[in-house]
């Protein structure tokens, strides 16, 4: 597996939990396939499966409209966005101006959204695109604002993947309409990645998040009407644990980055038409703790 095929830094990113995908892929007969994330964010996992060359299509959608506009400048507007980022002075005057733009991303060209998405992500701590500067507005901590900005390997990663922008679509809907009006148009052999916003406290890393009853909302579309086999990561608290309670699910410690605090047990949750492999690669994963499945 590449190590990084995203140019974003996303909390909770979840590319390194492709293989497990993959092996999804194989036991249900969906290699070459189409592959579906109705929370796209950084699109890890799916940029990793499409540039392996394991699924054929994938297909994104997140209801912010600044990370909407950043992929689609990836795939047709990749010279300039290169060139941006190639030639963009990393200061905190530009981080400024380019925090403006994303707060008001209707006022702006679709580029300057798309690339200030990037900048902030880079630049920010955690990736957070409302968060704080790396290094803070004096600049003055041990690492600065460029330390996760590395020009050109953001420029190749944006170049592989708008070479292959032809496998991949776009939208900007809402999660729910996605999955009740988008999804069912797609061939049989598709997987869906449901990677929602957290239930608890994680809120705040997002642009967009649920309420507690957008949650139980969800749980009840995603299992009564998604109608393609299907896969969801969740926070593995209680009431997502018995609002997919009728679901075989397991638990898993995926540490990441945002701040120490967020280390936590996932779980992922299955549809019934799903088989699931018995001997997972979850098991590499450093934190993976408890592959007991429960039914
Ligand atoms: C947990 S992140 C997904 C992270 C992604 N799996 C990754 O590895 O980078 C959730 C994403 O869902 C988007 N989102 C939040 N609410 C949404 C909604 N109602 N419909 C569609 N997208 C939404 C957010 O903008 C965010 O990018």
């Amino acid at each position: 597996m590449s190590k990084h095929r995203t140019p974003l830094r996303y909390p909770g990113g979840k590319q390194r939990l492709a293989p497990f995908f993959l092996e999804l892929l194989v036991e249900n007969s969906l290699v070459g396939g189409h592959y579906v994330e109705p929370y796209a964010g950084g699109a890890g996992v799916a940029m990793e499966l499409l540039l392996s060359n394991k699924i054929e299509h994938i297909h994104l959608n997140d209801s912010a409209l600044p990370i909407y506009l950043f992929w689609k400048s990836v795939l047709y507007r990749s010279d300039e966005l290169c060139r941006r980022i190639y030639s963009s002075s990393l200061t905190v005057d530009e981080w400024k101006k380019r925090k403006t733009i994303v707060q008001d991303p209707l006022g702006h060209d679709e580029l300057d959204v798309g690339f200030s998405v990037l900048y902030l992500n880079r630049c920010n701590r955690s990736g957070v695109i409302s968060g704080g500067l790396i290094g803070g507005l004096e600049q003055k901590g041990t690492w600065k604002m460029d330390a996760r900005f590395p020009r050109n390997e953001l420029i190749r990663r944006i170049e592989v993947i708008a070479s292959r922008k032809e496998a991949i679509t776009l939208q900007n809907w809402d999660a729910e309409r996605f999955m009740l009006e988008y999804i069912p148009m797609l061939p049989e052999n598709t997987l869906v990645y449901c990677d929602p916003p957290y239930f608890e406290k994680y809120g705040r890393l997002y642009m967009n998040h649920y309420k507690k009853d957008d949650h139980f909302r969800l749980a009840k579309v995603i299992q009564d009407k998604l109608a393609r086999k299907w896969v969801v990561s969740y926070d593995g608290v209680p009431d997502i644990l018995e609002a997919y309670s009728d679901r075989r699910t397991f638990l898993y410690d995926l540490q990441y980055n945002a701040s120490k605090v967020y280390k936590g047990k996932e779980v992922f949750i299955f549809s019934d038409n799903m088989k699931i492999p018995t001997h997972s690669s979850l098991s590499y994963i450093d934190e993976a703790l408890d592959l007991g499945l429960s039914s």
